[in-house]
């Protein structure tokens, strides 16, 4: 196991347990480079150049810089493309030059894009890349390729590279310790038990949300192939708590009820499930100002907030008793679960940024407004939900610490999305929780090309 205290030093080139295990005078990678083969160009697009081994499920913790390194590709969509002219431009409808899709009227009355189950219009023509939109598209969704959004496609082959299974991982340490009465401490069981409580139910509502509302508005082939995979992502979360729930002998009744039981983990799904209702009516449409809104909004809540904010204090907590070797399985689970969660939410910004680019109308200061409301909003409810799962401190943490962690993970959410920082100076008491953020250079974060990908895992057939 890598020495958890330390986690720089596990992040270290060449620090992987598997590092060694791959050819080291010329990998598959560097004869590709000089094949000037179509594959060697898909590669150069879509694949990683970095033949590192990563970390897999079932050799134990590792340092999550180290993990995180394989989350693939941060956002790349510009957060405000359109800043300078925003306030000015967010009430118009008429055409500007400087603001792409900008000549749409935002009232247009038009019901939704394709939903890919029209009927077959024989001899009709071809997809072009300039056909397709993220919404209210009406080119063919069959057809994945040509390419338009190369970083949805990136993320789902990304994802893919990434596949675990909760079996992998061995619970036997965690059995024995849950088993033995002076194990843990009332409090670290409660840490236990609540987070199951609220992770459980809450990975059922989002791929509820995607399956059953978000899926049908977005029109764009590239970015449903890789809302498909985090379906089955979500299947694979809730898999993992019920394998840890069934491992550690846990009541399955007190566990998955739980959210309509214990008040601060109910709170956060009854907050969130009216942000998918609209969308899960099969009479809604967008094509409007106001239904385009709504989805945008509704996928901040679940994108930004639910997987952004409220998912973060449990991480915190779980892998927080990972890093002092109790219940070493069940932190190692949440460990990929992080990973997969991190790559939804860049995902989920990438896509709000480019609803925003191309639906510029949408983005009006009263709806920035009530956006940053909403974040702030969940700010606090995540700071209760803080105390209510440690009132006392526990494993060195405490509920302030948390507040300050909310505080600092909410500005960086405001600011890939576009919208002000709300808590000035706020920083993070637990450096060691990196996502995929902290390992990509600034410069790098709001290109609308991804430069950098880690896609460990990968088969490499050549
Ligand atoms: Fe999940
Ligand atoms: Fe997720």
């Amino acid at each position: 196991m890598l020495n958890w205290d330390d986690p720089l030093a596990a992040a270290k080139p060449g620090a992987s347990r598997l590092a060694g295990i791959l050819p080291t005078s010329e990998s598959p990678d560097d004869r590709l480079d000089t094949l000037p083969s179509p594959r060697a160009d898909y590669r150069t697009r879509f694949q990683s150049h970095d033949t590192r081994a990563h970390a897999r499920p079932g050799q134990g913790l590792v340092a999550n810089l180290n993990l995180m390194e394989s989350a693939g590709a941060a956002p790349v969509v510009a957060p405000d493309p359109f800043a300078a002219a925003a306030n000015q431009q967010a009430e118009l409808s008429i055409e500007d030059p400087l603001i792409p899709g900008s000549h749409q009227e935002p009232d247009q009355g038009a019901a939704g894009g394709a939903t890919g189950l029209e009927s077959l219009e024989l001899g009709a023509g071809r997809v072009r890349v300039d056909d397709k939109k993220i919404i209210n598209c009406r080119a063919d969704l069959n057809q994945l390729v040509p390419f338009k959004y190369d970083w949805a496609w990136q993320k789902y082959l990304d994802a893919c590279a990434n596949h675990w299974m909760p079996q992998e991982i061995n619970m036997n340490a965690d059995i024995a310790l849950w088993r033995d009465p002076n194990g843990l401490t009332d409090d670290e069981r409660t840490i236990v038990k609540r987070n199951l409580g609220f992770f459980s139910t809450a990975d059922s509502l989002v791929a509820n949300n995607l399956v059953l509302a978000v899926y049908r508005h977005i029109s764009n082939p590239e970015c449903r192939q890789y809302l498909l995979r985090q379906a089955f992502e979500e299947a694979l979360h809730t898999h993992a708590y019920q394998y840890v729930v069934e491992s550690l002998g846990l009541d399955e009744g007190e566990i998955f009820n739980m959210y309509r039981e214990v008040p601060s983990v109910a709170r956060k799904a009854e907050w969130a499930l009216p942000y998918t209702q609209h969308l899960a009516d099969p009479h809604f449409n967008t094509g409007t100002r106001e239904n385009d809104q709504t989805l945008l909004r509704e996928l901040v809540a679940f994108y930004v907030i639910f997987e952004g904010i409220f998912f973060y204090v449990g991480f915190v907590q779980v892998l927080s008793m990972g890093r002092r070797n109790k219940m070493t399985g069940t932190a190692e689970q949440f460990q990929y679960i992080l990973r997969d969660e991190s790559m939804h939410m860049n995902f989920g910004i990438d896509v709000i940024n480019q609803i925003k680019i191309e639906n510029p109308h949408l983005w009006t200061p009263e709806f920035r407004e009530e956006l940053v409301t909403m974040i702030r909003d969940a700010v606090a409810m995540e700071s209760r939900y803080a105390h209510d799962t440690m009132p006392r401190g526990v494993l060195g943490l405490n509920a302030p610490m948390f507040e300050e962690y909310l505080q600092f993970i909410a500005n960086r959410r405001c600011a890939q999305i576009g919208l002000p920082e709300q808590y000035p100076g706020a920083s993070n008491p637990f450096p060691w929780m990196s996502e995929v953020l902290d390992l990509k250079k600034e410069k790098n974060f709001f290109e609308t090309r991804v430069t950098e990908y880690q896609t460990g895992g990968a088969l490499n057939w050549d």
